[in-house]
């Protein structure tokens, strides 16, 4: 795959390309999450785009920037097997230039959530998507669903600042057992990883209940905090919200979104899961 550092060439790379171009963003570490999205790219774009950069602004300063995995070079080559055209890493001084200050602030559905548990996240995911977009100035733009609450900030934006991006969601990858793909996962101890599937064992309880009949939203809440218990971690928030606003339900009697975030040890596990009344 070819490798541009740098912002003048890749603008110029971009004004030569006449038909659809597809962006994956990534902070690295590709695993398969990342290479599902690459290949869902590759099957709707004629140039696939992946960005490399691992993003300051979008991490809280006790958490895990100068330490976030790296390794370009098995990036470059897992990009390239899953039908990237261009792996675009720019130079930090390229995103931010000295004297930076412009950010972009998505209201809801950024506020609640992760928003208030990482505050200045979301300020940093809408502010590096954004120039990402301008950058590469892509067709198509392949978000997870893992990161649920960021796909729903970033249809956002795109749609208010009239970016002219379409944003595709795409589904989970998950592990055998059902823990989510995550980057992060690397940080878990032999000891901790099996009982990392309590998150998706606990959007299974609640999908259950929900198929059963349980309708209050409260109640579908603590089916999900009772797997998380049950392996010892620590719930952060159990959440069954509406799909898009993100705003708390009281009760399904339509599509919904069920959120998780627990800890485990020094490693922080998030996941979600749409919930269908049946
Ligand atoms: O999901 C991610 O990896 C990052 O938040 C993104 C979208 C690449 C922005 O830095």
């Amino acid at each position: 795959v070819d490798l541009i550092t740098s912002l003048s060439e890749m603008r110029r790379w971009r004004n030569e390309q006449a038909e659809t171009v597809g962006l994956v963003p990534t902070m690295g570490y590709l695993h398969e999450g990342h290479t599902s999205l690459i290949r869902q790219a590759r099957s709707e774009c004629s140039r696939v785009v992946v960005t490399l950069f691992v993003n300051p602004t979008q991490f809280g300063p006790s958490e895990d920037f100068a330490t976030y995995p790296r390794d370009m070079a098995r990036d470059r080559q897992l990009a390239a097997d899953a039908g990237a055209d261009l792996m675009f890493a720019p130079a930090t001084e390229d995103v931010y230039p000295p004297g930076f200050a412009t950010y972009v602030e998505v209201g809801p559905p950024a506020s609640r959530w992760e928003g208030e548990r990482r505050p200045g996240h979301f300020r940093g995911v809408a502010t590096v998507v954004t120039k990402l977009f301008t950058m590469t100035r892509p067709n198509r733009a392949y978000f997870g669903e893992k990161d649920y609450q960021q796909l729903q900030v970033v249809r956002r934006l795109s749609a208010d600042l009239n970016l002219g991006v379409d944003v595709v969601a795409c589904p989970t990858v998950r592990e055998s057992d059902g823990l989510a793909l995550s980057s992060r996962n690397v940080y878990l101890t032999p000891e901790e990883r099996p009982r990392a599937v309590g998150l998706y064992r606990g959007l299974q309880a609640a999908q259950a209940a929900l198929s059963e009949g349980e309708r209050d939203a409260r109640r579908l809440e603590r089916c999900i905090a009772e797997e998380i218990a049950a392996r010892g971690l620590t719930l952060d928030y159990a959440a069954v919200v509406d799909p898009i606003s993100l705003e708390p339900l009281d009760r399904v009697d339509r599509p919904a979104r069920a959120l998780v975030t627990a800890r485990i040890g020094r490693v922080r596990l998030i996941d979600n899961a749409p919930l269908t009344p049946g």
